[in-house]
């Protein structure tokens, strides 16, 4: 055998060093937390049709921060922003890029399920804690639950089926069409309402997914329920879409005859200022309303008035929560693995929606609200008219 000359052998050895660097670059890094500090990375729509939920998102967070002297896990919080724009075209390479690039130890926020299911995998490998603030993905706490993704929302099924048995009891077994946006979570929505609607008794006229984020004319599909001989209907859809559907359907003349119900997206803060009287009266199902009666949601409402000029929404307390389970899971914490496992010890957490934990599946469990839409001293509330069994 030919000797293997040691310049040779030397060169190949660098070669094979720096091949493989990236690799295991990925995999054991845990990001930036040192003792006295700690690189978050947030990730949410600064643009798109879901921007009004990035923003809430990131009031939530910064309003638990401030309150804690910018630290979490006693370590200073260092946050580094990042556009997830409309979908995952945009917020999968975005949420890459906060751990390639910027190295943070854990990422927070994510609005659009195809964008949160697209960063499973990076997260993992990277061993970098995701903390899902907003995306209701089933399988991201269920067929594809994994050790690193946890969520402080929702998982949109369990949302959609909180309403279906109320809806069933209303439209007197009649039937009721269905509408959401063509995505995984317009789907899936729909899909919990339907399987617990059904299951009820109730029946549906029809279903429709029109394009997500390029919709804007409502038209045909309103035509189209008007035709079906529906007694109500039964819709998701959040941002600026939500917006857009219910103030169409009230001026297509439907609300009077055909009652229109929801997941409270539908009717959340910026979104309901917008829709104005248009919204009154719509009846929704949600984990959260700024009216609940107690002592930690009055304190947290009047908190973030008194910043924001703004009622709080679902999605600043999804994320004000994540800031919240992290401040807690990160103390002592070296590495993402000893921040999950901290996570996996927290129990009850007391937020402004009511004392919830996380399921075995890293999922919330708690309890959902029936809301309907009033006006009070001048300003439209989600008001509370009664807790839903789901
Ligand atoms: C989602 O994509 O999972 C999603 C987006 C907006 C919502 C709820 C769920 O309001």
């Amino acid at each position: 055998m030919r000797r293997i000359n040691g310049r040779v052998l030397r060169a190949v050895s660098a070669i094979v060093a720096i091949a493989l660097l990236p690799a295991c670059g990925s995999s054991f890094n845990t990001g930036t937390i040192t003792s006295d500090s700690v690189k978050i990375g947030l990730l949410i729509p600064q643009s798109g049709v879901y921007a009004p939920l990035g923003t809430d998102i990131s009031r939530g967070f910064h309003l638990y921060l401030d309150a804690h002297g910018g630290q979490l896990g006693h370590r200073r919080v260092a946050l580094v922003t990042a556009d997830e724009g409309a979908g995952p075209d945009s917020g999968v390479p975005a949420g890459q890029k906060l751990i390639q690039q910027s190295q943070v130890a854990v990422a927070v926020g994510v609005v659009n399920s195809a964008t949160a299911l697209g960063l499973i995998q990076p997260y993992n490998e990277a061993k970098v804690p995701l903390i899902i603030a907003n995306a209701g993905a089933n399988a991201l706490t269920g067929a594809k639950r994994s050790a690193y993704v946890w969520r402080t929302s929702f998982a949109n099924g369990d949302v959609g089926a909180s309403m279906g048995a109320y809806v069933a009891s209303r439209v007197d077994f009649g039937q009721v069409y269905l509408i959401a946006p063509d995505y995984a979570a317009g789907h899936e929505q729909i899909g919990g309402f339907r399987e617990a609607f059904e299951a009820a008794g109730g029946k549906v006229a029809g279903a429709d997914y029109p394009p997500f984020g390029t919709t804007s004319n409502y038209q045909p599909y309103l035509a189209r329920i008007q035709r079906s001989g529906a007694r109500a209907v039964f819709c998701f859809f959040s941002g600026a879409e939500a917006v857009s559907f219910v103030k169409q359907y009230t001026e297509f003349g439907l609300a009077p005859t055909i009652p229109l119900y929801a997941t409270g997206y539908l009717t959340e803060g910026s979104v309901l200022r917008g829709e104005g009287a248009a919204a009154l009266g719509i009846q929704t199902g949600l984990h959260y309303s700024t009216e609940l009666d107690t002592a930690t949601n009055h304190a947290f409402v009047a908190a973030y008035v008194a910043r924001y000029h703004a009622p709080p929404t679902v999605f600043s307390v999804a994320a004000y929560d994540a800031a919240q389970v992290l401040d807690r899971a990160m103390a002592g914490a070296r590495t993402g693995a000893q921040i999950v496992a901290g996570l996996g010890r927290l129990g009850d957490i007391d937020s402004p929606r009511g004392t919830w934990h996380f399921s075995d599946t890293h999922n919330p469990v708690q309890r959902y609200y029936l809301r309907e839409v009033r006006d009070q001293g001048g300003g439209l509330v989600n008001a509370i008219l009664r807790t839903l069994s789901s």
